[in-house]
């Protein structure tokens, strides 16, 4: 469907045992925009990343991608149809090069594809040309999660589902990821869901939402970006 939104959730419950971690979450992220979902530790975020990727099975609600229902597809169905997650933690392989991790992500790619891909990646986060032939883990933090990054956007997806890109990284380096995605934004049309703890990834997004022990429980869809409102949601519960 060409005007449905590139993401819909609807009515989205997802169970950790008998915890109810997402509860009752609707929302959309149209074509083209950059939705935050701002929430504390334990607030459900990454819960409702891997229901959307399809790691962890929803109990009720759709998740449609482009219109279609995808509630119920496999992870790699998901990641076919032009999904893809960037996992809070990074989730490289150390032990293998830079190179070697971009590849993994374009492993759907012919080679000539892929070598395009692994350049537009370079393009986009211009450090990582030089680091191509080095082990992943001996990247710096910010550098490490441009490489995740890179591997998410190997596949060419439509929908990006970034998990706390700034988790664990010193201030200044949070301003440089900050500004890679939005170099990103600048040079390619994506749907992202962005997870954060820190709000100032407001200033990426085309709306925030907050989510509070499962609930979003602000929704800033009139584009306000009201800082101190955000605040406010964050910590009550
Ligand atoms: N693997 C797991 N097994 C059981 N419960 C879990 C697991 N991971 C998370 N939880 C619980 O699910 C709830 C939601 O956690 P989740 O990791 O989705 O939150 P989050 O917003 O991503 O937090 P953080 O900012 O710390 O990453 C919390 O109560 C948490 O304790
Ligand atoms: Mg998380």
């Amino acid at each position: 469907m060409d005007n449905a939104p590139a993401l819909e959730i609807s009515d989205l419950a997802v169970y950790r045992g008998v915890l109810r971690v997402v509860d009752d979450v609707s929302f959309t992220v149209p074509s083209g925009t950059y939705v935050g979902l701002l929430g504390l530790n334990g607030a459900g975020k990454s819960s409702l990343m891997a229901a959307l990727s399809g790691t962890l099975p929803v109990r009720s609600g759709t998740i449609r991608l482009n219109g279609e229902d995808i509630t119920r597809a496999r992870p790699w169905e998901r990641s076919a149809a032009g999904l893809a997650l960037v996992p809070a933690g990074r989730q490289l392989f150390g032990e293998l090069t830079v190179a070697d991790n971009l590849l993994v992500g374009g492993h759907l790619s012919n080679k000539a594809e892929r070598h395009v891909n692994v350049d537009a990646v370079c393009d986009l986060f211009p450090m990582l040309r030089e680091k191509l032939n080095q082990k992943a883990r001996e990247l710096s933090g910010g550098q490490q999660q441009m490489v995740a990054i890179g591997r998410a956007l190997m596949a060419n997806p439509k929908v990006l589902l970034l998990d706390e890109p700034s988790e664990g990284l010193a201030p200044v380096v949070v301003d440089q990821m900050f500004e890679a995605i939005s170099k990103l934004r600048d040079t390619r049309s994506l749907a992202v869901l962005l997870a954060e703890q820190n709000a100032s990834a407001g200033s990426l997004c085309d709306s925030m939402l907050v989510m509070t022990t499962g609930r979003i429980t602000l929704m800033d869809s009139a584009q306000q970006k009201d800082v101190n409102a955000v605040a406010q949601a964050m910590f009550s519960s």
